[in-house]
């Protein structure tokens, strides 16, 4: 029974991890690959995922919505669900600054 309840709370714990994924952080910007590592991943995303968040934003500022344009675009975190277009980098140019920090385009 200990173990039983031991497993269940395992299970639990688990489980909520996945629906409770990292989200953005308020205030930072990010490149959209970057964004793409939050949520959920891409198999769950019935879950939480960033990826339609970021199709929506493109569209909502009348950007192309090609994988240059998903992975290589600032996004401003306004919010976990709340994530408008800044500007596209350019291909391959957006620089995740890590941690807590904002990413940039290269120059
Ligand atoms: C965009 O990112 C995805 C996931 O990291 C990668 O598979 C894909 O090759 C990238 N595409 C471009 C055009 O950078
Ligand atoms: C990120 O950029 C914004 C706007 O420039 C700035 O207000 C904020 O302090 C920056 N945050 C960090 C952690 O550098």
């Amino acid at each position: 029974m200990v173990q039983f309840a031991h497993l269940a709370a395992v299970l639990v714990t688990a489980l909520a991890g996945v629906v409770t994924a990292d989200n953005c952080h308020g205030g930072l910007y990010y490149c959209g690959s970057v964004l793409n590592t939050k949520g959920n991943p891409i198999y769950l995303k019935y879950f939480r995922n960033y990826y339609n968040d970021i199709i929506q934003s493109l569209e909502n500022a009348h950007q192309a919505t090609d994988q240059a344009h998903v992975n290589d675009s600032l996004f401003y975190c306004k919010g976990p669900d709340d994530i408008p277009f800044q500007r596209f980098c350019g291909s391959g140019k957006c620089v995740n600054g890590g941690q807590d920090h904002n990413d940039s385009c290269e120059d």
